[in-house]
């Protein structure tokens, strides 16, 4: 969407608050020997207790609340009673939510208690390169040297990035126009980034494979040679500066 006045700025922005908040709060509250069944379920508490509603499941009927993925799943992953976190997992929670007819996006990637340093260096360099990429963003910015610029920055720290997800316009639905703003240079793309547009900008940063596919159960992606992959995302809104971050909780990078 095209924010046009204060009323939509503020539905974004609480909408934002929402799903920063109920983000930081799955994070928080979650520990190694505790499922990803009731990880969600707590995710949800906290999503109804803003008056949210999951985007996934509204749009897709997705089954869960929000999308937890462990290890090698990249994305999508179904949140289940049977499937326990473990110390050093590699966990990303991607939260998604409409409120009052406004919709954001927030993802994480991060290390389960333990530390686990390989895993921590691909969470960090995920952090800071969404960090860059939006710091780059601005009206008249070509998308195309967003997604370069992120790949740049991907390969600079032996990374590569998925290319078959992307980050999209948000606002009035989960997936709006532009409906691919890819972590690499895409040439096809001739879009640019236009003052008070509100998107979602995600990394998706991997050690290796280049392609997610769905591992059979109907929506879990996953590489095929069980590359790690780590996920950032944000809801922003383009300005003629620095854009506006929607889903920062409590106004800060985590
Ligand atoms: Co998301
Ligand atoms: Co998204």
């Amino acid at each position: 969407m095209s924010i046009s006045n204060q009323s939509e700025l503020l539905g974004m922005q609480q909408a934002g608050e929402a799903v920063a908040l109920t983000l930081k709060s799955m994070r928080d509250y979650a520990r190694p020997g505790m499922s990803t069944g009731e990880l969600d379920e707590f995710g949800r508490s906290v999503l109804e207790s803003f008056g949210a509603h999951s985007a996934p499941k509204l749009t897709y009927g997705f089954p869960g609340w929000t999308c937890i993925s462990v290890n090698q799943e990249v994305a999508h992953g179904i949140p289940s009673r049977s499937r326990f976190l473990r110390e050093g997992d590699l966990v990303n929670i991607d939260v998604s939510a409409e409120l009052n007819g406004f919709w954001a996006d927030n993802g994480g990637s991060f290390v389960l208690g333990a530390s686990n340093p390989t895993h921590q260096s691909l969470v960090d360099a995920s952090k800071t390169i969404l960090q860059k990429a939006i710091s780059s963003i601005r009206d008249g910015v070509k998308i195309n040297a967003v997604g370069g610029l992120i790949e740049a920055e991907a390969k600079r720290r032996g990374y590569r990035v998925i290319k078959n997800l992307t980050g999209h316009g948000i606002g009035r639905g989960l997936h709006e126009a532009p409906h691919s703003i890819a972590n690499y240079y895409d040439r096809l793309n001739r879009g640019k980034f236009h003052k008070n547009a509100v998107v979602a900008i995600e990394t998706f940063i991997s050690t290796k494979a280049g392609w997610a596919y769905e591992n059979g159960d109907g929506w879990t992606l996953q590489t095929r040679d069980g590359s790690y992959v780590a996920q950032h995302e944000h809801t922003i809104v383009v300005t003629d500066g620095e854009p506006i971050i929607l889903t920062l909780a409590n106004g800060i990078w985590e």
